[in-house]
């Protein structure tokens, strides 16, 4: 097993061997995830709290489902009832968790940087779920499965990450992963959507949707985020679909057996058409839910393992 992270942060801090046992464990989970019992005891007797400060459907429920497969202790924080509304800061929120020795902390936060603080102050094992515009790294493993899964392999494909790139953790999770796995990425995006500087990570800028997407594999939608915009990024939904709204004109120039790819949730109508979301000839968005928990379980596994081993070297009991 090639695997040393403690904590699960961002795909910044994994190496291509990591990723690729994480794949190949989740590979097992989703076979286990089909059957009729979908039960294993290897997270037996530990606790996983998961707390959200912000919204989510997929997320939150496969980290859950994922723990409690797993046969783990499942707490989600209700963080709207929590004292984090009394003023309580998200440090001594996790330091007061801490104290009750949980082993895994599920963690989304709206900002930046927040989930890499908290890892710093606690014992157990962090996951980022998601922070700011940072990272969402089970995001782009599962994105990146279901590549795999689709596609025969994870390496040598060209792929379009499309929209919305300036709001989206999704996006930079997914340049990072999918380039060190040696894939050619395209960006495209309107220029007020589009950080400066993107060329320095190794990929393509395009402007042009249907140039960006000529001959691509995989054709990955990002939502547009517009709970984190505080001005004018695009002149109307209806203008921005026009220009850059995935339809079948639009994909007609990738690759004839090109995937689709949406993180979800999605807006349908304004980053994609809704026949197309639906499509189960080119649409993969239902697999990447499916994946999303055999990652997940994958994640915690491999992280309670790194713990378990740099415990038995130091001579710790756990
Ligand atoms: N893709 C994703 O993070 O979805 P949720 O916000 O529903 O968790």
């Amino acid at each position: 097993m090639t695997f040393r992270a403690k904590h699960l942060l961002g795909i910044e801090h994994l190496a291509p061997d990591e990723i690729t046992t994480l794949l190949d464990l989740a590979d097992q989970y989703v076979d286990l995830n089909r059957r009729d019992v979908k039960h294993s005891d290897t997270l037996a007797g530990l606790t996983q709290i998961n707390m959200f400060f912000e919204n989510s459907t997929r997320t939150q429920a496969s980290f859950e489902i994922a723990g409690k497969r797993l046969g783990a202790d499942v707490m989600n924080m209700a963080m709207q009832a929590s004292s984090v509304k009394k003023g309580e800061t998200l440090i001594d929120t996790a330091l007061t968790l801490n104290a009750m020795h949980p082993d895994l902390l599920v963690v989304r936060h709206p900002h930046s940087g927040a989930v890499d603080l908290l890892a710093q102050k606690v014992n157990c094992a962090v996951l980022n779920a998601g922070d700011g515009r940072h990272e969402h790294p089970t995001q782009a493993l599962l994105d990146a499965l279901t590549i795999r899964r689709a596609k025969g392999r994870l390496h040598r494909l060209s792929i379009a990450i499309c929209g919305d790139i300036a709001h989206s953790r999704v996006a930079r999770s997914n340049i990072l992963l999918l380039g060190k796995m040696e894939n050619r990425v395209r960006l495209i995006g309107p220029p007020t959507l589009m950080p400066s500087g993107m060329e320095e990570f190794g990929v393509e800028v395009f402007e042009d949707m249907r140039e960006g997407l000529k001959d691509v594999d995989v054709v990955m939608m990002l939502r547009l985020q517009k709970e984190r915009m505080d001005g004018g990024f695009i002149p109307s939904e209806r203008e921005y679909y026009h220009r850059y709204g995935l339809d079948p004109e639009k994909l007609s120039y990738a690759k004839s057996d090109a995937i689709i790819m949406h993180p979800g949730p999605m807006n349908r109508g304004v980053e994609i058409d809704g026949v197309l979301a639906d499509d189960i000839n080119r649409s993969v968005i239902q697999e990447q839910v499916e994946m999303g928990v055999a990652v997940r379980m994958a994640a915690m596994e491999l992280l309670v393992r790194t713990r378990r081993e740099a415990a038995q070297e130091q001579g710790v009991m756990v």
